[in-house]
């Protein structure tokens, strides 16, 4: 029998259903497949169906068949896990989709507002830039620079309900530093993100007093990406040769912004 589903992507609820149903009418060898539409290009979604069944002896995957049945109704946590809920899809699964990058955009579009979320691809885009430009890992760059703002939208009394159980000496910053704290409890706890050195960076990206490369990339590029209305050329330029003085630089026309505004 071969079962069809968008699989975009297979969900551990999906999993449970085809391995019931298989019981349920005594089926003892499926195929399973990836519909044409999808978010995942057709061989993407494969790949992951592969992790997912990789136990299952009597689960094979192919694509392109006549399927004999469409699973519905499996969509709800599809479409949570492509908003960030890594923990609903399979453990093999979910590295997959951080290593590669995947949903980036979806998630940031589901999570923040849209003014957020073009910011959010701006910093990654500059993260990528200065990554390459100091020969560090592109794709980490990448993850870090569209993650670092996912948990912007969340209210101060949720903002301080997390900090509260999780961290609760932050209770003490500023408001708008939350942000940089709940997004690492909000990585761990629903996309199953632990790595410390894309975590590292996001907690420290509002007060840029990380000293690795990446986090002054995140802080430099969180301040200069292209959608911020002023020219950044310059800024761009010194952060591709010298990250300590780029720093330096952003911290100081920062305290001199400030400074005006009050
Ligand atoms: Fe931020
Ligand atoms: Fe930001």
């Amino acid at each position: 029998m071969i079962i069809e589903a968008s699989f975009d992507p297979v969900t551990v609820e999906m999993v449970q259903a085809i391995r019931n149903l298989m019981k349920q009418e005594g089926i003892h060898e499926v195929y399973v497949q990836p519909g044409n539409e999808g978010i995942l290009s057709v061989d993407q979604r494969v790949r992951l169906l592969r992790l997912a069944f990789a136990s299952y002896r009597h689960i094979h995957v192919t694509k392109g068949k006549k399927a004999d049945r469409i699973l519905t109704g499996y969509e709800e946590n599809e479409k949570l896990a492509r908003s960030g809920y890594f923990r609903l899809v399979p453990a093999s699964v979910r590295r997959d989709l951080i290593e590669n990058n995947l949903y980036l955009p979806q998630i940031v579009e589901a999570q923040c507002s849209p003014h957020r979320a073009i910011h959010s691809k701006g910093v990654a885009d500059t993260c990528v830039i200065l990554a390459r430009a100091h020969h560090l890992d592109e794709k980490l760059a990448e993850r870090m620079g569209y993650l670092h703002d996912v948990t912007k939208a969340m209210s101060n009394e949720e903002g301080e309900a997390v900090l509260r159980i999780w961290s609760p000496s932050d209770l003490s910053l500023n408001p708008k530093i939350w942000h940089s704290r709940t997004a690492v409890f909000w990585l761990k706890h629903n996309m199953g993100l632990y790595d410390p050195k894309v975590l590292i960076p996001i907690w420290n990206h509002t007060l840029g007093q990380g000293k690795s490369d990446y986090d002054r990339i995140l802080y430099i590029a969180d301040k200069i990406e292209p959608n911020r209305n002023y020219d950044t050329t310059y800024h761009l330029s010194l952060a591709k040769k010298d990250l300590r003085k780029a720093v330096d630089l952003v911290m100081k026309e920062g305290e001199e912004y400030r400074r005006k505004g009050n």
